[in-house]
């Protein structure tokens, strides 16, 4: 299996507040058929990624705006569809009003290249945050419950500093050390470098 990463530029939107971002879109698969991670700001971009290989399934970390808001449309252009933890539906309502998607659940497993993709519930960051964990690949798609640095912001509605911590001590932290963290925005860190951390981030509170 091969993770191809394509860096995107555009808008974060919520509670009447906006920010310029970089997400990071992952296409994860190989010659025959990919998944696409969080499709953000640019399909074209994206779609010269995929480089006409099937394409299974949007699979989303969440649903704030950035992440999720081309699903929709990324869904028509490749033929497939957006998969979402349901807990989410609030945030996706307001970015894409009533576009289907298929709940994700906890410990779903998705195929690609012969390899596992497990689906790991997540919240904090928002309710219906997941993770994607690739372990034949050493590697965890983490959006934005994990970066290099600490936990995904818990400061805007739907957040939770104290759920996102025991996400990260119960689910996260149980991946083996040299996991690959690949988060949403911004540079890998490992699994091992950030459960080192973890007593330094819940005392300075994010
Ligand atoms: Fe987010």
């Amino acid at each position: 299996m091969k993770i191809d990463k394509v860096i995107t530029s555009g808008k974060f939107r919520l509670d009447g507040g906006e920010w310029d971002v970089n997400n990071n879109v992952y296409i994860i698969g190989d010659a025959s058929a990919v998944y696409i991670v969080d499709p953000a700001h640019d399909l074209d971009a994206i779609e010269d990624a995929v480089a006409k290989r099937p394409v299974r399934g949007i699979l989303l970390t969440h649903a704030h705006n950035d992440h999720c808001e081309l699903a929709p449309a990324a869904a028509e252009r490749f033929g497939a569809e957006v998969y979402l933890h349901p807990d989410d539906a609030p945030l996706w309502e307001e970015a894409n009003g009533d576009a289907p998607f298929v709940p994700l659940s906890d410990n779903e497993q998705f195929q690609v290249s012969g390899e596992a993709i497990t689906v790991f519930h997540t919240p904090g960051h928002t309710p219906g945050g997941v993770v994607f964990h690739l372990p034949t690949e050493k590697a965890l798609l983490s959006g934005d419950t994990l970066f290099k640095g600490g936990p995904g912001a818990t400061g805007r509605k739907y957040s939770d500093f104290d759920v996102i911590i025991e996400s990260l001590r119960n689910v996260i932290f149980h991946l083996p050390p040299a996991t690959r963290v690949l988060p949403g925005h911004g540079e890998e860190t490992t699994v091992g470098e950030e459960a080192a951390h973890i007593d330094e981030y819940v005392k300075r509170g994010y």
